[in-house]
């Protein structure tokens, strides 16, 4: 059986069509083109939680909830939220010795009365911090930095962009909540 070669070949254009559907082919690219543009410019403004930013940790409800002694870790924001007897603390993890990342040790040994174990041990050259950022041994010349943390329309934020130096610390640092 042969195969009628009608129904397989393209149908032939008049140089109308060609041009219509050309026209039309140009202005879908160029209306894809600006819808993609239209999600790029919003979508750093969409996106919540970034590192230099104003990042949402929850609800006050939520935070509330965090018992005394516990550290909650904001990888992508780059600070610990830690819940303290005086309050609420946002650590930056930045090592203030030379900059190193420091991470927080939930098998280690406490340095505070607030839980029976934990830490933060820095890896490059072991300063060792407590709950507070207190330095509790090693090189670093002063406390972990802290970041202000705002209660703003029921919700806990903590403008990463501002870090603020401390040389010891005082219950004022602390949110109350
Ligand atoms: S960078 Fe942390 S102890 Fe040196």
């Amino acid at each position: 059986m042969t195969m009628d070669r009608k129904s397989v070949e393209p149908a032939a254009l008049s140089r109308r069509q060609f041009l219509g559907r050309l026209w039309w082919g140009a202005t879908g690219l160029v209306l894809l083109e600006a819808a993609g543009g239209l999600v790029a410019s919003l979508w750093p403004k969409i996106k919540v939680g970034a590192f230099g930013g104003k990042v949402t940790v929850g609800s006050l409800a939520e935070v509330k909830a965090i018992p005394v002694g516990t550290i909650v870790y904001f990888p992508e924001a780059r600070f610990y939220l830690s819940r303290v007897d005086s309050g609420l603390l946002a650590i930056y993890r930045k090592c203030t010795h030379l900059g190193c990342v420091v991470p927080w040790r939930d098998d280690e040994q406490t340095e505070d009365g607030l839980a029976s174990i934990g830490r933060f041990n820095c890896p490059c050259h072991a300063s060792i911090f407590d709950r507070y950022g207190m330095v509790k041994g090693g090189p670093a010349p002063r406390p972990l930095d802290l970041f202000p943390i705002t209660i703003e329309g029921g919700e806990v934020k903590v403008d990463t962009g501002t870090v603020v130096e401390r040389s010891a610390f005082d219950a004022s640092q602390a949110l109350r909540i």
